[in-house]
């Protein structure tokens, strides 16, 4: 793991959890949702983010708007960006009338919001976020590599597609955003993908990295053992 050079982030809205990783150092920033925080049991937006960043100081963090209106969307954005520094504000691609958020991204982003532009899935959404943004303004373009994957496409040529297209601008990173199993971290890191978001229980799945492949067949078959045990099955 150490060899990799791809940020960590953690995906989630578990307000005890995010402390610990910022804590422990155990990652290098955090990226959250509505869906996530709603899952969460979270009913004060700003409550939610006013708590976290009254522990999460240094860490990059995002939050995201959530109206349906591009006007209001951007008054969201600057209330947002005003909570602290190290926040990234998260404005989805498109309004669920598919309504693109390009020129919204391209007002906040020339002035200066730091913008986590999210829900891109094709290479025309990252060519278009990308003329949107202001490349002297940090920013990050999130990729649903997962959710690609899981449209039976392989995300990589996406990833890598948008890893070339910034390369020559240190202010905008991509992440692999909605990340289903530990091996997307080496394939993000294989696409050049600066960042990648993982879930808490993809975090904890981490400590298996580099287990012996017979070591980690033994662990499964103890594991079907005691379980059946535990069930008292009998055939
Ligand atoms: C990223 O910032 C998103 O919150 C996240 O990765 C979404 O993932 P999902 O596809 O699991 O909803």
């Amino acid at each position: 793991m150490n060899d990799l050079n791809i940020k960590i982030y953690s995906d989630g809205a578990d307000v005890d959890e995010m402390i610990l990783a910022d804590k422990q150092n155990t990652v290098d920033g955090f990226t959250t949702n509505p869906t996530l925080m709603a899952r969460a049991g979270v009913t004060d937006y700003l409550g939610f983010a006013k708590e976290v960043l009254s522990h999460v100081k240094e860490k990059s963090i995002s939050f995201e708007v959530f109206s349906d209106d591009i006007n209001e969307m951007y008054d969201q954005a600057m209330t947002l960006k005003d909570l602290g520094d190290n926040v990234y504000v998260k404005i989805p691609v498109t309004n669920t009338k598919q309504e693109y958020t390009y020129d919204l991204v391209n007002k906040l982003s020339n002035e200066s919001v730091k913008l986590n532009v999210t829900a891109l899935f094709t290479q025309t959404h990252i060519d278009e976020v990308f003329k949107a943004l202001n490349n002297k303004v940090p920013s990050i373009i999130s990729i649903f590599a997962g959710r690609i994957a899981n449209a039976g496409i392989d995300p990589e040529p996406t990833m890598l597609y948008a890893s070339n297209l910034v390369k020559e601008y240190p202010n905008i990173e991509t992440l692999w955003a909605s990340s289903r199993e530990v091996f997307n971290i080496f394939q993000a890191e294989r696409c050049g993908t600066d960042i990648i978001t993982l879930p808490p229980n993809l975090l904890s799945a981490m400590k298996d990295i580099g287990t012996d492949l017979d070591d980690f067949s033994l662990d499964t078959v103890k594991m079907f053992f005691k379980d059946s045990v535990a069930a008292g099955f009998k055939i």
